[in-house]
């Protein structure tokens, strides 16, 4: 029987969360807490999917639903598919949990159904893809919301003889970080930056900006249709200059859940009642871009104290709450900064600190639940894969 396990990180995000929906720039660092997904093809006789031993319920899990929309379609001969997740990152907290699940997802997935290319075709080069997801193709369609059928079957440009490869080397970072973002956007009603997807992909510490960043590495630029207008996000990898060796961050879960969708939404109604009040989502674009050119200088007290002023202006826009602010005032006699991380409303604030230990006590002391990253973790993995493909279909002429 085949069987296929990818694993992603989930992040945390040092400067720009909410303001990013509205195009302004943000950082995120991969953790080195993971989510992991394994997926096995079920006998024939079995109905349908189960997932962690149950029967999948698609409203219980809308990531998976919403893939499987988009990779692995029954009425194509896809066959049903027994899933186990596991991994260490606390759901609804604000640490992309629900993003890593879905760019794990997403390559085991791909890596289970494989990918025809044009005759000439690499994996590297999406122009001779003839099936496949990826932000060099125009395809609105992929972030619209349920039971859409694209089969993303593309003619390429080095004619059309076919050829099928079943290995590792179909997976895309890309496509995994594009899935997972349209998948986001859906959860969102419509606004979602591609930070989550793309941090928990690419792994390291990604940077989006409103403006191509020269001493960065460029990885893709997505656009997004949210019902405030097109944004535009173009998204680089950040190399730190400095060792981070003794740079940790210390992240801790209030335990209150705060569901992103509604803090996202929560801010949308503000701006809309009170225009004026874009210019706080501006003044959090000031405070990012101060932070990342500390971050490029090494100089991680500046990091620190952009970290600080970031969590000043969202507390102003109402998406923090006593539970994160009495972890951040525990943290911060002990650490360079802190705030709270992702949407807000409770989930998990995180610290930036050279006492982890310290900083960690001072967190449980003040009743939250602590983990300890370092910077630079890897991204996307597939930890196995066996008896390849699990399922495969022709492209169309
Ligand atoms: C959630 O982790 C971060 C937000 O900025 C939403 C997003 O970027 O889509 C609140």
């Amino acid at each position: 029987m085949g069987r296929v396990t990818a694993s992603a990180p989930g992040k945390c995000i040092l400067f720009g969360e909410h303001a990013v929906v509205y195009g302004q720039p943000a950082v995120a660092v991969a953790i080195e807490q993971r989510i992991s997904v394994s997926i096995e093809t079920l006998g024939s006789e079995s109905e349908s999917w189960k997932i962690d031993g149950m029967q999948f319920n698609p409203k219980r899990h809308p990531h998976v639903q919403a893939l499987r929309n988009r990779l692995w379609q029954h009425h194509q001969g896809a066959p049903n598919l027994v899933i186990q997740i596991s991994g260490d990152i606390p759901p609804a907290s604000g640490l992309g949990s629900s993003a890593a699940l879905s760019v794990a997802a997403s390559a085991a997935l791909r890596t289970a159904r494989g990918r025809w290319f044009n005759a000439a075709g690499q994996p590297q080069n999406t122009n001779s893809w003839a099936e496949g997801y990826s932000s060099h193709f125009e395809n609105k369609e992929l972030y619209s919301v349920e039971d859409q059928e694209i089969n993303a079957f593309r003619s390429g440009e080095d004619g059309d003889t076919n050829h099928y490869v079943t290995d590792e080397s179909v997976v895309d970072l890309d496509e995994c970080a594009l899935l997972a973002h349209s998948v986001e956007a859906v959860a969102q009603g419509g606004r979602a930056s591609p930070m989550d997807a793309s941090t928990c992909a690419h792994g390291g510490i990604v940077l989006l900006s409103d403006s191509l960043e020269s001493d960065e590495e460029y990885l893709y630029t997505r656009r997004l249709e949210m019902p405030e207008g097109e944004r535009i996000w173009h998204l680089h990898s950040i190399d730190l200059p400095k060792s981070t060796e003794e740079m940790f961050l210390v992240i801790g879960n209030t335990g209150v859940h705060a569901p992103t969708s509604h803090q996202v939404a929560k801010v949308a109604a503000t701006i809309e009642a009170h225009p004026e009040r874009m210019k706080e989502i501006e003044t959090i674009g000031m405070i990012a871009r101060r932070g990342i050119q500390s971050l490029r200088e090494g100089d991680y007290a500046g990091v620190g104290r952009a970290m600080s002023e970031n969590q000043i202006m969202l507390q102003g826009l109402g998406v923090s709450c006593p539970e994160l602010e009495n972890l951040i005032r525990a943290a911060a006699p002990t650490a360079l900064g802190a705030k709270l991380t992702g949407a807000g409303g409770g989930g998990c604030m995180v610290a930036l600190t050279t006492n982890p230990k310290q900083t960690s006590e001072a967190i449980e002391l003040a009743g939250g639940r602590t983990l300890i990253s370092k910077f630079g973790n890897v991204g996307l993995s597939i930890d196995e894969s066996k008896n390849l493909p699990l399922w495969t279909t022709k492209p169309k002429a």
